[in-house]
């Protein structure tokens, strides 16, 4: 079997190294030619994957190319491009299309497209099935066509693509099947959907869940800080529960590609089809945008009432700017609304992030601290934006600073801690 993954980035690399070590003979197609550079010399560009395992995929005969004429070879193409927003906040699709298009040029019978990216209902049927047929042939009849979409979770050291179930929503039962044929070569369970709308709607549903109750969660936080409630303990107290009750953290907001970004194609789709909003969405929207300034609000708070430092200073340091912790990917960080809110109202931002070198806020460069210490000593102000097991392992060092620290983790105690 021959495979071509179009986009490598973070879903598409992992996606062509399983692949590749199950024996698919597996091109990756990207526009990128950096990225295409570096993949054949055998650099990783994203952090779930070592250069040792890009050389490891190479060696297993995997290469990167910007040539789409790869196509004209391959049974199975499987299309990995980034689905975000426009500058209207609605779902921007010029990469799947500009992907399909470079497809349908060298379509041939009895090839397998499967579609991974993230997008609303209706995407792989309504917007990609024409751009094929224009071709002449007929979608599960001379080539065949379905929707996959991806669960990575980045990170995760326990559920990877093998262990996590695929579901694939073919066009037709044939193209289910087809699609399901190569998934069953590295993944252990394979879900067959009614058909590609069923699929695509599935993956809205379990990052719109997510969404939800982180935005439950968050608001939670606040009402309950008001009040003088713990809201950690309330966590840790309701997931006792053994059913009925999943737990989810308070944080500074959400962020990654998938969380802030997926919920508004199905909003977008309902909106559309049906005009109607999906009411859930846009609360747990606004909640969840909001929670950045709130954060930003409550340091701001304990800074005035500490007073500035010695000198007159509102040195507010951020500990840990990605959007989760132990990964190096800043997409969509709550970490930068929560400099500029910082900024705003007069505070010089710096940060201190084991997997970040280095960060710009509005074009702006905020200034980095080389190590956890130097960022304690150094700032008025500690706000511990997201766990990395580095400040885990250092956790004495945080709850004995003699600066306050604002814990948007709950991970800290300490007479110099405030949690969320
Ligand atoms: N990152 C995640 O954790 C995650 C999880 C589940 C689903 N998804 C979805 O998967 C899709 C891809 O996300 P990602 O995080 O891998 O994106 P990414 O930005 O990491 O990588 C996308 C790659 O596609 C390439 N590309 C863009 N347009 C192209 C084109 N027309 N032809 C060839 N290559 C092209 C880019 O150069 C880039 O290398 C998105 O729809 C996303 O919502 C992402």
């Amino acid at each position: 079997m021959k495979a071509v993954i179009v986009g490598l980035g973070y879903v598409g690399l992992p996606l062509a190294q399983a692949a590749v070590r199950s024996g698919i003979s597996i091109v990756g197609l990207d526009r990128s030619e950096s990225v295409v550079d570096g993949l054949n010399s055998g650099v990783s560009h994203i952090g779930d994957l070592s250069d040792d395992e890009v050389k490891e995929m190479v060696s297993l005969g995997f290469h990167a190319t910007r040539d789409s004429t790869v196509i004209g070879d391959a049974d199975v193409v499987v299309i990995c491009v980034p689905t975000p927003l426009n500058g209207a906040g609605e779902p921007d699709l010029n990469a799947v299309m500009a992907a399909s298009r470079d497809i349908a040029t060298h379509l041939h019978p009895d090839l397998t497209i499967v579609l991974e990216s993230t997008t609303y209902p209706g995407t792989t049927e309504e917007v990609l099935q024409p751009i094929f047929e224009a071709s002449g042939l007929a979608a599960g009849r001379d080539f065949f066509l379905a929707f996959s979409p991806e669960r990575i979770d980045p990170g995760n050291k326990k559920f990877g693509i093998s262990n996590t179930p695929k579901i694939v929503g073919g066009v037709n039962d044939v193209s289910t099947r087809k699609a399901a044929d190569f998934y069953e070569h590295f993944v252990e369970s394979v879900v067959l959907a009614k058909g590609t709308r069923e699929a695509e709607t599935a993956k809205l549903l379990e990052n719109t869940y997510r969404h939800i109750n982180i935005a439950l969660v968050n608001e939670l936080a606040q009402l309950c800080f008001a009040m003088g409630i713990d809201i950690w303990d309330v966590v840790a107290l309701a997931k006792t529960k053994p059913f009925g009750f999943q737990s989810f953290s308070p944080s500074a907001g959400v962020g990654g590609h998938c969380i802030p970004i997926d919920p508004n194609y199905l909003a977008f789709k309902v909106r559309a089809e049906l005009d109607k909003p999906f009411q859930f969405i846009e609360l747990a929207e606004d909640i969840n945008r909001g929670m950045p300034s709130y954060v930003a609000k409550r340091a701001l708070k304990l800074l005035d009432r500490i007073g500035a430092g010695q000198s007159g200073t509102r040195r507010v340091t951020l500990l840990g700017v990605t959007y989760k912790p132990n990964i190096s990917d800043r997409r969509e960080s709550p970490a930068d609304p929560l400099a500029r809110a910082l900024r705003a109202e007069g505070a010089d931002v710096a940060f201190y992030d084991p997997f970040v070198d280095e960060w710009s806020v509005e074009g702006t460069s905020v200034p980095r601290y080389e190590s956890l210490f130097e960022a304690i000593s150094q700032s008025d102000l500690l706000v511990v934006v997201q766990a990395h097991t580095e400040f885990l392992e250092n956790r004495d060092s945080i709850e004995g600073a003699t600066r306050p620290v604002l814990d948007a983790t709950g991970n800290f105690l300490g007479d110099n801690v405030e949690r969320l």
